[in-house]
């Protein structure tokens, strides 16, 4: 261990608060405790604050209508457009200004700057080359793309003529985008030819169009961006019906859309998320409470200002880039950094680089990406000046307090305060997390809610726990970035998300509450430390993946007769998928069926969720009543102390287990 890290450490170990700093409060969008007290008294009313930051077309006439729980509707009869909002609005002011600042991963190549202009003018293009090949308004136009400026162009775009999208991430498997597809009816494809990894260019167009080759209707149109250099390896023919984004801009070039006026409660995208079963849920966000939860909380947490430099580096293809790549801080009228390529390439100091390259102001990343920086040592961000930074976030996963603390030493400087903030696909926005220009901050801990969010850590009957004891986090009042639904399927909505603390017969809000399945503590300032998920989802480097998805796709390998999923800690990237393998009578335990597996997992889902372990086992632990007891698993797969097996209808088969891995 370096000696600057042994000096850091033994200085920081004990410090468990720490205060914001003195030269970021003074400038702070937030800066007066007050305003939790003021929410609280004016509650709903207080989110009039986030609607202010918008502009609407039409005003609306209620903040929150609670006559149907938990379909909450908010800013009824309000009209407004997205795009409108984080483009057209800003062209006076700030038309010369970069919307996006876009970082491509070959270090030899020109990057990009999308003025507010420039980024205006080319959603408009491709909006009218959407309508031209017939999207309607509320058509879901599914995008199938990594990290490039067309992404986010053609959200835009679709946002802008009412047609919602449903962002697929690029590392999904074919067969994944062929269930959302699906799932959504979607009869429009946005994808790409390929994109660079670590150096090399990678064949997107297959995968895409074998996911085509899956999809249950007609689909009318496919849009290709053409990504990959001349020379690269991977040219395609187009197909019938499929076009070339950079002819459909050329056709329209020039042409401007009248931006659709969208009722708030209009569903502005889809977001397909893992849940406890197989089937991936399709959570629904709509165009005025999402945008006024996104431009809110970029400017209440994430401190953005219009003159900020605004690097979040997760994936647009997830939640976290929608809402603060895209939404939030372009309707703020902010410059939004995107990056299409890993941390480490070409090598360990990438990001560093940019940061110092673009003297970016905010850093927003996940947990796993700083444990893996620690790992790699301090010599990478030495390398660079990062003394443009004035705040720190990270989402996703808890963080570990050592990672907290080298964060905020060997980024921040100690100059920069850090939001760990809790929130997931369904809030749309951030919950739980200090208010970086308020509150002190407590490396491990979220914080406390955010204004105006009451978010409680309740025992099994939903009463709150005392300070120090583990719970359930619970959110009980709406807000206004909620999910409306799950898409066509409110059944499941009110199953998944309502039903286990909620009186489902009462029309009264108070006995309607949330339970987004995570576990939780809370101290005695009111501060939520999330312990991780209660259901079957795993959190992979702050990706979310069901374990039930992970098992249909082993179970259809053949020579599988069985399969069970949990997840195992892991030093980088939080839990790594360990998966317990029964195999068919005549099928060999062997290499070739462990990387059948692998293959099989990358084909239905994707290299996100390979198995790190393959553990092969004559049987599984069940209960007399044949369920899997998934706990002992875990204990397994984590080397702890086993829990309770006395209920097991076969405890000799826990030993052989062990064995089996400690003996690998
Ligand atoms: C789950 C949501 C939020 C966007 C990225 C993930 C976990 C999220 C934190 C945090 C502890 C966190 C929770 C949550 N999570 N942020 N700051 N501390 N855990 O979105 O895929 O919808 O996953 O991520 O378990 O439920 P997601």
């Amino acid at each position: 261990m370096p000696e600057d890290t042994a000096e850091l450490e033994a200085r920081l170990e004990e410090q468990d608060a720490f205060e914001p700093p003195e030269s970021f409060v003074e400038q702070a969008n937030v800066s007066d405790e007050s305003i939790y007290e003021e929410f609280e008294q004016n509650w709903p009313q207080c989110w009039e604050q986030a609607a202010d930051l918008l502009d609407w077309d039409a005003e609306y006439d209620t903040v929150l209508d609670d006559s149907n729980p938990p379909f909450y509707e908010w800013f009824t009869g309000g009209e407004l457009n997205a795009s409108a909002n984080c483009l057209d609005r800003h062209l006076d002011e700030r038309g010369d200004e970069a919307a996006i600042e876009w970082v491509g991963e070959p270090v030899d190549e020109e990057n990009r700057t999308y003025t507010y202009e420039e980024l205006h003018r080319e959603v408009n293009e491709f909006a009218a080359a959407l309508r031209d090949m017939g999207v309607g308004e509320d058509d879901v136009v599914t995008m199938y793309m990594p990290m490039i400026p067309e992404l986010p162009v053609a959200m835009l775009a679709c946002a802008r003529i009412g047609a919602p999208h449903s962002v697929v991430f690029a590392g999904f498997s074919a067969d994944a985008l062929a269930t959302r597809m699906n799932a959504a009816d979607s009869q429009f494809l946005v994808t790409c030819d390929g994109y660079y990894r670590r150096g090399d260019p990678l064949d997107h167009l297959s995968k895409a169009n074998e996911g085509l080759g899956g999809v249950e209707h007609d689909v009318e149109a496919t849009v290709v961006v053409e990504r990959l250099r001349e020379g690269d390896d991977h040219g395609h023919d187009l197909a019938d019906g499929q076009h070339a984004y950079a002819d459909l801009v050329a056709d329209h070039e020039g042409e401007e859309v009248e931006p659709v006026s969208r009722d708030a409660e209009d569903m502005l995208f889809l977001m397909y998320t893992s849940g406890t079963t197989g089937k991936p849920k399709g959570v629904k966000h709509t165009t005025g409470g999402y945008l006024a939860w996104t431009a809110w909380t970029s400017q209440a947490v994430l401190d953005v200002k219009p003159d900020d430099t605004y690097f979040c580096s997760a994936d647009i293809g997830w939640i976290t880039g929608h809402s603060y790549i895209v939404y939030g801080p372009l309707a703020l009228g902010t410059t939004s950094m995107m990056y299409e390529g890993t941390p480490d390439h070409p090598d360990r100091d990438r990001l560093w680089e940019i940061v110092d390259e673009y003297d970016a102001t905010q850093l927003y990343t996940a947990p796993t990406a700083i444990r893996a920086f620690m790992k790699w040592g301090t010599e990478y961000p030495e390398r660079h000046d990062l003394s443009s930074l004035r705040l720190l976030g990270t989402v996703g996963e808890p963080i570990n307090p050592r990672a907290w603390k080298w964060y905020y030493k060997h980024i921040g400087n100690e100059d920069c305060p850090i939001v760990d903030t809790w929130w997931q696909t369904e809030t749309g926005g951030m919950m739980v997390t200090t208010l970086p220009g308020v509150k002190t901050m407590k490396p491990g801990s979220a914080g406390p809610p955010l204004p105006g969010v009451d978010a409680r850590v309740v025992d099994t009957e939903g009463n709150e726990v005392a300070a120090g004891d583990a719970g359930y986090l619970t959110v009980n009042k709406p807000w206004p970035g909620m999910l409306r639904t799950l898409y066509k399927n409110d059944e499941r909505f009110i199953d998944e998300y309502w039903a286990e603390y909620s009186d489902t017969e009462s029309d009264d809000m108070d006995d309607w509450v949330y339970f987004p399945e995570d576990g939780a503590k809370i101290d005695d300032n009111g501060y939520i430390t999330v312990l991780g998920r209660v259901d079957d989802v795993l959190n992979v480097s702050g990706h979310r993946l069901g374990t039930m998805e992970i098992e249909s796709a082993i179970v259809g390998v053949e020579g599988v007769a069985e399969a069970a999923v949990v997840g195992g800690s892991h030093e980088v990237t939080g839990e790594a998928v360990y998966a317990y393998v029964i195999t068919e009578e005549g099928y060999d335990e062997d290499e070739e069926m462990r990387e059948r597996i692998v293959e099989g997992v990358d084909s239905a889902i994707g290299p996100i969720a390979r198995p790190e372990e393959v553990i092969f086992t004559p049987e599984l632990p069940k209960t007399r009543s044949g369920k899997i007891m998934r706990r002992l698993l875990e204990d397994i797969a984590n080397d702890e102390e086993l829990g309770d097996t006395s209920t097991l209808r076969n405890p000799d088969v826990v030993s052989d287990i062990q064995q089996k891995v400690s003996g690998d």
